[in-house]
């Protein structure tokens, strides 16, 4: 993504604070793993939005019409003796060319520095907790310019919802990047779905996933892999993936990469041994068919809720007929009867972060589906085998299935991201027997 974009989105948030602001955005800082190594760095989702700036304790300053500069960054000093054991530095000499900012200074100058950027604004626009390390110092800050007499500003405000506001509706670079990363993630799935056998272990569909991410460029998942199968698949978070898998086994794969920090999250969910049996296949079915009533309802004017109560309505209905819900439509969905073997919502904002920032309603009222902005359509069933199900027949018991897509909005419906990965029965079962 090239500098004049990262340039744009600062204009905008600025002329969302207006004048008499000062926005304040924290980069995250390195955490410790254990003994001398940390977990790889990644960097806060809003801090990089803003600047596409990939390194530690960096602090972003908008400051609008400002006269000494109205963007500005705190950042690491060049150091050769630190750069040598911890890598290479920008340094606040390139940092204005390199990153399209008016002045950057050393991190260790901020307490000064940052004083006259703050002073007489009204307010300051600040995320919470977006780093505790660095952005518990803002009442410092107030705080010294109240003792020097100096203008503080008395007005803290919340950075989230214009910021996040700009983050939901994704730019053409923002949607070329997600496409990438779901067909890095598309070929994963495939490859996971050709390579399985009976016998193997989860991890081992794992490392298919990630050897894919990896050798593409896509460093890290965009979030821990799950890979379950029989009765793990009904475990929403399960990220163990320590078992043996059987022939008789579902396997449900919920994998996406990260690709230069956007993410992507697809769900296929298919059976060990290459052949849906004849339960499999008919949940698996259901599932598929309100996923695809729900992606048709994800489209622009409709509701950000629409896809959720599309698939619910389908899934309900069908769990009706088939005798695993024992009442009418208007019970289950009065009651939330159908909760037990449906669990989660249909849908999340998908972007920089894998359950993306965004307000899913406005005022109080449901959010309408505006193009550019990218949401996943992921129902499932899940029917553990354990004596909560005791009334449910014994064949349905153990199965688990979700199927989830990416779907970015368009002035003429939708595109699903994640296309390429199969998700009839018949392409599943050809590219496991082919
Ligand atoms: N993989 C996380 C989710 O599907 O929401
Ligand atoms: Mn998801
Ligand atoms: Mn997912």
């Amino acid at each position: 993504m090239n500098v004049l974009e990262f340039q744009r989105r600062r204009s905008r948030l600025m002329a969302a604070i207006g004048p008499n602001g000062v926005a304040i955005v924290f980069g995250n800082s390195e955490v410790p793993r254990n003994g001398d190594t940390h977990y790889p760095f990644r960097q806060h989702s809003d801090f990089f939005y803003l600047t596409g700036f990939n390194e530690p304790d960096a602090v972003l300053v908008l400051a609008p019409f400002h006269e000494k500069g109205e963007t500005l960054i705190f950042l690491n000093p060049r150091d050769p003796n630190i750069e040598q054991w911890t890598g290479y530095r920008l340094g606040p000499e390139s940092a204005p060319e390199v990153l399209g900012v008016d002045a950057a200074f050393s991190i260790q100058e901020i307490d000064t520095e940052i004083l006259e950027f703050i002073t007489g604004r009204e307010a300051v626009h600040a995320l919470w907790n977006a780093n505790s390390k660095l952005d518990q110092r803002i009442p410092d800050w107030l705080h010294t310019l109240k003792r020097k007499r100096r203008e503080a500003p008395e007005d803290l405000i919340n950075l989230a919802l214009s910021l996040h506001e700009l983050r939901l509706i994704k730019s053409e670079s923002e949607q070329a990047q997600m496409q990438q990363a779901a067909d890095i993630s598309a070929d994963a799935m495939i490859r996971a779905i050709q390579r399985c056998q009976p016998g193997m272990f989860e991890w081992q569909l794992d490392a298919e996933i990630q050897s894919v991410f990896l050798s593409r460029g896509a460093r890290s998942p965009a979030y821990p892999i799950i890979v379950g199968s029989g009765e793990n698949a009904c475990i929403m978070h399960y990220v163990e993936n320590s078992r043996q898998m059987t022939e008789r086994d579902l396997v449900l794969i919920d994998a996406g990469c990260e690709l230069d920090h956007y993410a992507a999250d697809i769900t296929r969910t298919f059976p060990v041994s290459g052949k849906f049996s004849d339960a499999q296949r008919t949940i698996y079915e259901l599932v598929l068919e309100a996923q695809t009533q729900a992606i048709s309802a994800a489209s622009m004017g409709n509701r950000f809720r629409d896809p959720h109560e599309t698939s619910r309505k389908v899934l309900t209905e069908g769990l009706i007929e088939l005798g695993i819900l024992n009442c009418t439509l208007e019970e289950a969905l009065e009651q939330n009867l159908d909760r037990r073997f449906l669990v989660h919502g249909c849908s999340h904002w998908l972007g920089l972060d894998v359950h993306d920032v965004g307000r899913t309603t406005l005022n109080g009222k449901p959010r309408s589906l505006e193009p550019g902005m990218v949401l996943t359509v992921e129902p499932g069933i899940y029917i553990p085998n354990n004596e909560k199900m005791n009334d449910v027949e014994e064949r349905w018991r153990g199965i688990g299935v979700r199927i989830e897509d990416d779907i970015l909005i368009t002035s003429d419906g939708n595109h699903v991201l994640s296309n390429k990965a199969p998700k009839s029965t018949d392409d599943i079962e050809a590219l496991m027997n082919g």
